[in-house]
């Protein structure tokens, strides 16, 4: 491949771009990168592209929020100048957030070709957005790379032609791997030893303030067991100031950049979560991790990582972080091929075509 052009938009992009960024810069393939502006927050982008350490972009098209039509709308109506003045070879897009979905659609239409990374995870939930993303993601591609066996298996199942899907591992655990050590030597930040981390951004737990509500009353209740830090979503911040709950133990904090989130899950006694990412860092991590989701596209971590499905019901949390603080820990093994070299594998593929 001569030209590679790369769509990113928002945070979980910018943790799979980085190694395949750094695995062709280092074989010296020509490449642009091209920022949605989907995320663009400086805690939310600027400070990923500079631990991430991933160049400055090419482009930046500055879309910003609006609902799911007028954001993927207004992605699509400012990528296809940019991708018919760049001519790539090839597009490459990550992951499942909206910038994934309307670069692949302006890709199928000119067309040039796509190639689609993580590739078949299913949740088999079409109320998650993210799930319709991946859906038609796929379908538009000419390449899917995957991070695990069950997405060469959901592809093949719907009809993707074998020679398409390459299965090169998980990328986000290229990154993880790397930025390990700083994390590591990150400094406490005047958090106590013992921490329960928490994440919560899905609609179907947050956008909704009576559900928001019996969360963060779980979430107190649990605090007189453990100190909880949870960096809010800038989406929940007001939400979760209007609702008023405040407690010593339960930390509120400004979303973090990736360095210090890491250290912060390194150290957790429990992660808690509705976010795909961190069931799978946690994973590698062997740090227990409870989902607050009915299903995962991540199946792989709860088979064989330390990821337990808990439900939409919060009240379940107290019983088994009860569990986990007395000991009773799930044991996990790290899957295949999440080991770092995912974005070379990917380089590899890249340079036979
Ligand atoms: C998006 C992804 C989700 C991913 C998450 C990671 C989609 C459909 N969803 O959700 O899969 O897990 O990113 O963080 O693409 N906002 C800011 N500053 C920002 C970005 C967003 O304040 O830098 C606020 C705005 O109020 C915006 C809202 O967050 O309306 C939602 O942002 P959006 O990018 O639409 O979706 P996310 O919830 O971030």
């Amino acid at each position: 491949m001569r030209h590679i052009l790369h769509v990113v938009g928002a945070r979980p992009n910018f943790v799979k771009a980085a190694p395949v960024l750094r695995a062709l810069a280092q074989r010296g393939t020509r490449q642009t990168l091209v920022h949605t502006g989907q995320h663009y927050d400086r805690n939310m982008s600027d400070v990923f592209f500079s631990q991430l350490e991933i160049p400055e972009a090419d482009v930046n098209l500055g879309v910003g929020s609006g609902s799911h039509a007028a954001q993927t709308a207004e992605i699509m109506q400012r990528f296809e100048p940019a991708l018919l003045t760049y001519k790539p070879d090839i597009v490459l897009v990550y992951g499942d957030v909206n910038s994934t979905v309307a670069a692949a659609l302006v890709c199928a239409k000119i067309p040039i070709p796509v190639a689609h990374v993580e590739a078949g995870l299913r949740s088999f939930d079409r109320t998650m957005p993210e799930e319709i993303n991946r859906m038609v993601t796929d379908r538009l591609s000419d390449l899917l790379f995957t991070p695990s066996e069950d997405g060469d298996l959901n592809l093949l199942h719907e009809g993707t032609a074998a020679e398409k899907i390459h299965r090169v591992g998980n990328l986000m655990i290229d990154s993880l791997v790397r930025l390990l050590p700083a994390a590591r030597n990150c400094p406490r930040n005047g958090f106590p030893d013992r921490i329960a981390l928490v994440t919560l951004h899905r609609p179907s737990n947050v956008d909704n303030s009576e559900g928001l509500r019996r969360i963060l009353e779980s979430l107190r209740q649990a605090s007189e067991r453990i100190d909880i830090v949870f960096p809010v979503h800038p989406r929940t911040r007001q939400r979760i100031a209007d609702l008023g709950i405040a407690t010593p133990k339960l930390h509120f904090r400004d979303p973090m950049p990736y360095i210090e989130f890491l250290s912060l899950q390194t150290r957790a006694a429990v992660v808690i979560t509705d976010s795909g990412g961190i069931q799978e860092e946690t994973t590698y991590l062997g740090v227990p991790c409870l989902t607050l989701r009915k299903n995962t596209e991540r199946p792989i971590t709860v088979s064989m990582g330390t990821n337990i499905l808990i439900g939409e019901d919060p009240s379940h949390i107290a019983a088994e972080l009860d569990n986990i603080l007395d000991g009773k820990i799930k044991q996990g093994t790290v899957p295949p091929l999440w080991d770092g070299n995912a974005g070379q594998r990917i380089a590899d593929v890249l340079q036979s075509l």
